[in-house]
Order: structure tokens, then C-alpha cells, then sequence
């Protein structure tokens, strides 16, 4: 076990994670979890994290300086080299200008804690303070054009400090440094996986959820999906999962959902028909925000309704994950959409939360829904919003629209999947605008809705740019389309990025 203590910085997660990537079983513990504890949980090495305070200002996080004394190595990053310094007689000042970006890093020879790192190296900043004298007992071990002590040691202790981060994707040999710091300074095996991951988590689901039941509201989602499996696992029948069929669900969506839990999972599940009543409130609306209200609302009635069917349960899992947590944690932006998720229901209900995923990233969740033999539909599925195809469909939502869009919209899955693009674009998938025009078919005027492809690539949503996809692709797609679609004669391709537009059309 590898301790990351956290101070607040941003990138905490991103420590951990990348110690997993080494094979190594890692926890994230707050900076103040007192010295007993520490020791108690026996780890091989200590990480201090970065965060965003002065080491001298009143309110900056502490960690007992008796840390130093348990003879475990300790590594600390930025915020956490300069409080290492400032705890053990070294002094930290505040900097002329921040340094922050890209910087060239110049170690000195024989450094133990760079080996097989070159003497020059680019290194990413972050910090407004730094060091000015490094405690005694310690070596200056390497240092940038605008930060005379860029790391140091003490051997005999084991104490290490760097005031770059060396767990982000832009310093290239930073995961060098981890692994040197892992395998020869803590002397980790490097054998940890995600099987082991599973039997931790297991036993975390069992501890806090005992012999109480659980529910879980299953959107088929990779997450929703994860986790329920993972917490049937744990707690196998003290689990209740329902899906709520709410009329707006892609081609065949439904149907995998009941099959692969009830069927491969063996899990309860209850499948709720709400088709009808969903159509019925929806009716005749066409203006976005009130088309989400109206199916987020209507969701949480569905789930309570059902949920009380089900008698007294505690518990709820959720699929958060951890870059939902630092989302949450900022603050208020403008409402561009009210998002409705389903695993972020219901908000009144008074339940404990089960979130087995809140440490991990969405690659991690993956490999975890493999691990745990979820089909490949389901472990690679693209996002798709909580409201589903009624913000797919601009103006009114009718069965026959409906149709309309899950027909086009199966075609698009299909044919990008054929080009071996479903993985590596973020989405892809038909919408169906309020309008129709003129064509002609067979000699005949016809005239009939158009379909628009929206296919984007994006990191996390936030932004996005379109594809350039092979017109072949775009050509096949839109002829099967137009061929295979009742009432549609127009394709268009969507050629904005996010921003200025949205990645959804409502
Ligand atoms: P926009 O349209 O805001 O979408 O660019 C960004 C990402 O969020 C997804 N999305 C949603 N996901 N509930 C969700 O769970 C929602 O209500 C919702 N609305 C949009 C969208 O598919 C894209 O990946």
C-alpha cells in the first residue's frame, strides 16, 4: 500500500491513478488522518500531494510532522515538497512571478531518485512559492532556470521532494521518477490489478452496507452499469436494480439491458414499462429545458413509485466517478442545460449513498467492467443523456418521430461501428430536426423530414470539435438512411465544434 495524502491539490486523484498504472495499490487519505492511524495502515511509502495554500498562511493544511520519524520513504509534490521543507527547518518564500507550463528541468549526476532520467528534462510547473533553503540533513537534487531547489533528498531518511508534477501527462519521464520511487526506494512488487481492486472493493460494499438492501437505479450506462455488477457481487440479493423504460431509449436498448442483467447477471432487476406515461407528459412540448424538467421530474416520480413498492431499503449506488466528484466541487457555472442523470437520482429520497467508483477514472472504469465480464456494448458504450431521444428530436415528440430517429440513429451506430470508429470517436449518433423538404424519389416529389449525423471527438465532454470522417462513411450512412427510412430524403453533416455549439441539439 502506497499512501497519498492529500492537501487539496488538483491532481491527487491523478497520483494515485498513475500508481495504479504502476501495479501498486494506493490510497488517498486526508492530509490531517492522525499518526496512529498512518500507522496502522502500514504503508510502504507516503506521498504528499500538491494543493493550492502557502505553507505560512493560518489556515494551511498540516500533516503531523511525526510522519517523518515512522521510517517509511516519503515523496512530496509541489505543495507537499515545500511543506516537507517548511516542517523540517528549511524555508519556503513566496515567488517574484508563478512559474507554471513547461519548464527545463537540470538534475545533478547520480541522483538515485532520476536514474534513467537525462540530466536535462522537461518538467510542469504550478506554483507561486518555493524554496529557498532546503532543510538540513538534505541535497538539492535538481533545480530550473526560475526554482533553485526543483527537488531534494535526504537518503538517510528517505525523504524526497519535487516541486514539478511528475504524474501529468506533460512531464514526459515523470512516471520514471514514480516508478523509481515505488519499486526501489519502497520496494512495491508492482502486482496489484484490477481483480485486486474488485476484492477490495467487495469487502468496502460489504462493510458498509452489511446485511441492508440496496437499490440502484440501472441506466445501462457504463457506469450505472459497473456498478450495480460490482455491488452484486458484494452484497448478490440484497440488491434491487431498476430500469426505467422511458420511451426515449435507442434501438434494442431496453432488450440488452434485461438480457445482460437478468439473464448473464442474474441480478433483480426490475424492468419498468413507463412508456405511456412519459409519451403522455411530454405531448405537444417542444421548448429544451422543459422537455429535461419535464423528464427528470416524471423520472424521480417513476423511481419512487417503484422503490416504495420494494419496502424498506437504505442504501442507493451511485456510478460516480471521480471526475463527477472535482465537477460537483466548483463552483456555480451558468445552467447552459440541466442535466438529467440517472444515477444522480433521487435528490429528497433519503438513502446512503454506494459509490464504488468514485476513485477512478473512465478508462479505469472500463478495464473494471471488463474485469467484472461485462459485454463489450455495454463496457464501450458512448455517453447518451439521461432524457435520451426526446432532445435528439427538435420540436414535438410523437411515436412516429420517435421511430423515425431510433431507425436512423441504429443505422449511424452501425456503420460507424463497420468503420471501426465507435471507440475512437466520443459520439456519434442521428438527430432529427423539426423540418422537412423537398426531394424526389422514383420520379415522384416526395416530402419528408432531414436527419442530421452528429459525430464529435472530444476529451470529457466539455468541449468538442467534429469529425472528419471518410466520405465513404458519411456516403454509406446516408444512403442507407434515405434508403432504409420511411420519411426521410435529406442527410446533413454537423460541422460545428463545442463551444460554440453544444454537442447535444437541446
Ligand atoms: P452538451 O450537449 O452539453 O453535452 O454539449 C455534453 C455531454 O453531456 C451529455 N449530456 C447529458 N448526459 N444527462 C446526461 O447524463 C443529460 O441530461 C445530458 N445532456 C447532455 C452529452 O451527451 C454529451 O456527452
Amino acid at each position: 500500500l502506497i499512501l497519498v495524502m492529500d492537501f487539496g491539490g488538483q491532481y491527487s486523484q491523478l497520483i494515485a491513478r498513475r500508481i495504479r498504472e504502476c501495479g501498486v495499490y494506493c490510497e488517498i487519505t486526508p492530509f490531517n488522518t492522525p499518526i496512529d492511524k498512518i500507522r496502522a495502515m502500514n504503508p510502504k511509502g507516503i506521498v504528499f500531494s500538491g494543493g493550492p495554500s502557502s505553507v505560512y498562511a493560518e489556515k494551511a493544511p498540516r500533516c503531523d510532522s511525526e510522519v517523518f520519524k515512522l521510517n517509511i520513504p516519503v515523496l512530496g509534490i509541489c505543495y507537499g515538497m515545500q511543506l516537507t521543507a517548511h516542517l523540517l527547518g528549511g524555508e519556503v518564500s513566496r515567488a517574484q512571478s508563478r512559474e507554471y507550463g513547461n519548464t527545463k528541468l537540470s538534475i545533478k549526476d547520480g541522483v538515485a531518485f532520476f536514474a534513467n532520467v537525462p540530466a536535462q528534462t522537461q518538467v510542469w510547473m504550478s506554483h507561486g512559492d518555493f524554496i529557498v533553503k532546503a532543510p538540513a540533513g538534505f541535497e538539492v537534487t535538481a533545480y530550473t532556470e526560475n526554482t533553485p531547489v526543483a527537488a531534494m533528498v535526504d537518503e538517510a531518511r528517505k525523504i524526497y521532494g519535487v516541486q514539478f508534477h511528475p504524474e501529468v501527462v506533460h512531464t514526459p519521464e515523470g512516471m520514471k521518477m514514480l516508478r523509481t520511487f515505488l519499486f526501489d526506494i519502497c520496494h512495491c512488487k508492482g502486482d496489484w490489478n484490477m481483480g485486486s481492486f474488485v476484492d477490495h472493493a467487495m469487502a468496502a460494499i460489504r462493510r458498509q452496507v452489511g446485511n441492508k438492501r440496496v437499490l440502484c437505479a440501472l441506466s445501462g450506462g457504463v457506469d450505472s452499469s459497473v456498478a450495480a455488477v460490482l455491488v452484486h457481487k458484494a452484497v448478490g440479493d440484497q440488491l434491487t436494480c431498476v430500469f426505467v423504460n422511458h420511451g426515449f431509449l435507442r434501438k434494442g436498448e431496453p432488450e440488452q439491458v434485461v438480457k445482460t442483467f437478468r439473464d448473464g447477471f442474474h441480478m433483480n432487476l426490475v424492468y419498468v414499462d413507463a412508456v405511456d406515461r412519459f409519451m403522455k407528459r411530454i405531448a405537444g412540448v417542444t421548448e429544451p429545458e422543459s422537455k429535461r424538467k419535464i423528464i427528470g421530474e416524471e423520472f424521480i416520480r417513476v423511481f419512487e413509485t417503484e422503490s416504495a413498492k420494494l419496502g424498506d431499503i437504505d442504501f442507493l449506488v451511485q456510478g460516480t466517478l471521480y471526475p463527477d466528484v472535482i465537477e460537483s466541487g466548483t463552483a456555480t457555472a451558468a445552467v447552459i442545460k440541466s442535466h438529467h442523470n440517472v444515477g444522480g437520482l433521487p435528490e429528497d429520497m433519503k438513502f446512503q449513498l454506494v459509490e464504488p467508483l468514485r476513485d477512478l477514472f473512465k478508462d479505469e472504469v472500463r478495464a473494471l467492467g471488463k474485469e467484472l465480464g461485462l459485454p463489450d456494448d455495454i463496457v464501450w458504450r458512448q455517453p447518451f443523456p439521461g432524457p435520451g431521444l426526446a432532445i435528439r428530436i427538435i420540436g414535438e415528440i410523437t411515436h412516429e418521430r420517435l421511430e423515425i430517429l431510433r431507425e436512423a440513429d441504429s443505422i449511424v451506430y452501425q456503420e460507424i461501428k463497420n468503420a471501426g470508429l465507435y471507440r475512437k470517436v466520443w459520439q456519434s449518433f442521428a438527430v432529427l430536426p423539426a423540418m422537412k423538404s423537398v426531394g424526389v424519389m422514383g420520379d415522384e416529389r416526395t416530402y419528408a423530414y432531414t436527419i442530421g449525423l452528429r459525430i464529435v471527438s472530444s476529451e470529457d465532454g466539455m468541449t468538442a470539435d467534429w469529425v472528419r470522417l471518410p466520405y465513404e462513411v458519411l456516403d454509406n450512412i446516408s444512403r442507407r438512411i434515405v434508403n432504409e427510412v420511411k420519411d426521410v430524403n435529406r442527410i446533413v453533416y454537423d460541422i460545428t465544434s463545442k463551444p460554440p455549439s453544444t454537442i447535444e441539439w437541446e
